[in-house]
């Protein structure tokens, strides 16, 4: 198939690509730029493992087609914290066992970003929402909901970057 140029913003950067008109983000991401950190975990759009954001908002990255993102700004799992940094989402898996095997938390670790984005102090009920569509087959979920509410604690404390998180004075529900 003939292959068309696309310029993509992922992590920040622009990427050009040659890739064929009906590729999937995914795979452009996972084949094309070298980021495998977003997963393919089902191929019935059910399990979140490819999730990323799409202009802050989380989307399928597995029935996205990836010429429609063009001028999009597209944030992986590894766009969240700068090299050799923790995101205060990845600190608080990392801490309270959110991830066993891993395969979900890519999806798992963009989700909540997403919510915390939108509201830095989620209720357990929200939080839960939020991560309804996210699978995982091997913590017990309130494991992901514990490292959720410690990456609160950390997103709280830590200093305030471009607005975007909340201090600690204003405190949580
Ligand atoms: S790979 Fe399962 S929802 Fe995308
Ligand atoms: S940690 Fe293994 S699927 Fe979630």
């Amino acid at each position: 198939m003939e292959k068309i140029l696309l310029q993509l913003r992922v992590n920040g950067e622009t990427r050009q690509v040659a890739v064929p008109p009906n590729k999937l983000l995914l795979d452009v991401l996972r084949e094309d730029l070298g980021l495998t950190g977003s997963k393919r975990g089902c191929d019935d759009s059910s399990c979140g493992c490819c999730a990323v954001l799409i202009d802050g908002t989380p989307m399928l990255s597995c029935v996205a087609l990836a010429a429609s993102y063009v001028g999009a700004e597209i944030l992986t799992v590894e766009g969240l914290a700068p090299p050799g940094e923790l995101h205060p989402v990845q600190e608080g898996f990392a801490v309270s066992g959110g991830a066993q095997c891993g395969y979900c938390t890519p999806g798992f670790l963009i989700t909540t970003k997403a919510l915390l984005d939108r509201n830095p102090h989620p209720t357990l009920e929200e939080i839960r929402e939020a991560l309804s569509s996210n699978l995982c087959r091997c913590t017990g979920y309130m494991q992901i909901y514990e490292s959720v509410r410690l990456a609160l604690e950390r997103w709280a404390q830590a200093p305030r970057a471009a607005g975007a998180r909340p201090s600690a004075a204003e405190g949580r529900d």
